[in-house]
């Protein structure tokens, strides 16, 4: 049995915590301050993955477990592309609530296949030991992400108002 903190764990906590957040997100109605966290919480998950998860993955001698882990890159630039969107919205615009609604599906989709597919084959060509490195790597990666987050202001939610404001004017 894999430990509590190994690189499967550690992605899947990630993925049930944005899983929460959504659930949130549809019962507000679109709240702004939730889909900061959102966005916060996928930009760092992509991070870790990207930087440290992946390009492990991709080590297989699989071209079927590479081209998984293309796709996923691919499918991370969509998530991007959508979170920059959204946040570029006010929640009072038309197409804010269906892109929020785009974006869960297309974040759903992408963690079935992670856990589905990639995990699996993972766990199949990494050895534990190896999933633990990547474990701990991950979380420090990910702790001095979050403090720099946090040192950000705007961040952990709050309303970032400036560049919108600075449009309105403009426009
Ligand atoms: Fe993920
Ligand atoms: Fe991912």
């Amino acid at each position: 049995m894999p430990k509590a903190d190994d690189a499967l764990s550690i992605l899947k906590h990630d993925h049930e915590q944005v899983k929460k957040l959504f659930k949130k997100i549809e019962a507000e109605e679109g709240q702004e301050t939730t889909f900061n966290q959102i966005k916060v919480a996928l930009e760092l998950h992509a991070t870790i993955e990207e930087e440290i998860f992946y390009p492990a993955v991709k080590k297989a001698r699989s071209e079927e477990v590479k081209d998984e882990v293309r796709e996923a890159y691919e499918e991370h630039k969509q998530v991007k592309a959508l979170l920059a969107a959204i946040a570029e919205i006010l929640p009072t615009e038309e197409s804010y609530s269906a892109k929020i609604k785009v974006l869960k599906d297309d974040v759903d989709h992408h963690i079935r296949e992670e856990e589905g597919e990639m995990f699996a084959d993972a766990r199949k060509y990494l050895r534990a030991a190896k999933l633990e490195q990547l474990g701990s790597q991950m979380q420090a990666r990910k702790d001095e992400l979050q403090a720099i987050t946090e040192a950000e202001p705007g961040a952990s939610g709050e309303r970032k108002t400036t560049s919108r404001t600075e449009k309105s004017k403009e426009a």
